[in-house]
């Protein structure tokens, strides 16, 4: 990996992304469900999140328009996970009782009176918000969960996963580290992994994880028609890649998207400078880098999302924490009329990337290759509000 600690910023611009990828049935399959939205409406106290325009940002920025999809005020839990995990769960318990259950209150029943499920533990490996969404299912539906999280892991984001009831193993390690150990424990007990990645012969659940991620474009589809630019942060690529498939598949428009990671623990970004059209290479960051955006410090990309990524992301760009912070205070300062926004430190990253690409010297030809300009129509997902309150704090108080 060299000397990433002196680089600012680092892009790759994709020769395979196409226009609109052909995909293979397995991968297209689960987007086409129409019950998805249906099921999200269903969970308790649901509520679509807001997609705000930041007009004086704009104008700071000097870009044509910035829409922001909010997800720091999905349910309770400040961040988009668990319209994959729930989803997810709820697919797997109809295969499981070979019945369709297609709202909420259907899979509470079901399980109440099947002795064989109720009892079953749900676990995942998380660097958060993936688990505390797997937690939260766990509780609604009566079940026990265990949740595995890297050693550098905040109190506040442990403490979210408990207060639903989840019993959490700490791992003396990295997230990938807790992928392992939750797949040792999980063969060793019998316990169900709900898994936002995907490996070898484990793929249908994170394929639906993908999927479940629709109803963020869905929730407000007519905003997301005309957008130029939209940037989405990475950790395993599950979201990217939901991303990818709605605007190269769905939307009208086919805009130019970007993935933005954190400098260090960059994964999507070094398999796309590896992998060639003949042969796919899923780069493993080793260790455990250092960032301050949590949920994107994954060290290997999820196999089910990345044949969607190869062929749909246009630019992977790496930042610096730093833009993941100047985007934090951005959002939260916000200027004449725009909408102030709580943005935790992976979520503010999409805009991080933004920054990077308006600022840097080092990415002025990623900036010409996707035409960044005062007329370009940017969408960014503000992925999870503020997670971990005292860093929160720290960074909007520092001058
Ligand atoms: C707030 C936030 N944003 C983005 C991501 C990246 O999602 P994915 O791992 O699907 O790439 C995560 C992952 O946990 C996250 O917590």
């Amino acid at each position: 990996m060299g000397a990433i600690c002196n680089i600012m910023c680092r892009f790759f611009a994709n020769p395979l992304s196409q226009s609109k990828p052909v995909l293979e049935s397995d991968i297209e399959k689960p987007f086409l469900d129409k019950n998805i939205m249906l099921f999200h409406r269903s969970l308790p106290d649901y509520l679509p999140t807001t997609t705000h325009t930041l007009k004086a940002l704009a104008n700071k920025l000097n870009i044509g328009s910035l829409l922001v999809k909010d997800e720091s005020t999905r349910f309770d839990l400040k961040a988009f996970k668990i319209l994959g995990a729930s989803w997810a769960i709820k697919c797997w318990l109809e295969q499981e009782l070979s019945m369709n259950l297609p709202e909420m209150p259907d899979l509470i029943s079901k399980l109440a009176t099947s002795n064989n499920l109720r009892q079953i533990t749900l676990t995942t490996a998380t660097d958060g918000n993936h688990g505390r969404a797997v937690a939260r299912m766990a509780r609604w539906l009566s079940l026990p969960a265990v949740i595995y999280m890297p050693s550098d892991t905040v109190s506040s984001r442990i403490e979210n996963i408990r207060n639903e009831g989840a019993k959490v193993v700490i791992v003396d390690g990295s997230y990938d580290d807790a992928v392992r150990q939750v797949r040792a424990s999980a063969d060793k007990n019998g316990w169900q992994i709900i898994s936002d990645t995907s490996w070898e012969g484990y793929e249908t659940i994170p394929r639906h994880v993908i999927a479940g991620y629709q109803t963020l474009f869905n929730e407000q589809s007519e905003l997301f028609q005309n957008i130029d630019i939209v940037l989405i942060q990475g950790g395993v690529g599950a979201i990217t890649a939901s991303t990818a498939y709605y605007f190269t598949q769905v939307a009208t428009k086919r805009p130019y998207i970007i993935s933005v990671e954190p400098n260090n623990s960059a994964c999507l970004f070094e398999s796309a400078c590896a992998t060639t059209h003949k042969e796919d290479c899923l780069i493993s960051i080793k260790g455990s880098p250092k960032t301050i955006m949590a949920g994107l410090n994954c060290g290997t990309a999820s196999r089910v999302a990345w044949p969607i990524i190869r062929n749909a992301v246009d630019l992977f760009i790496t930042i610096p924490d730093t833009y993941a912070t100047q985007a934090i205070k951005l959002l939260h300062f916000a200027g004449d009329n725009d909408q102030q926004i709580e943005s935790g430190e992976s979520g503010s990253a999409g805009l991080g990337g933004l920054l990077a690409l308006l600022n840097e010297p080092d990415l002025e030809k990623a900036r010409n290759t996707i035409g960044l300009s005062d007329r370009s129509n940017v969408l960014i997902i503000n992925t999870e509000g503020a997670t971990d309150p005292a860093s929160y704090r720290q960074i909007i108080e520092k001058l």
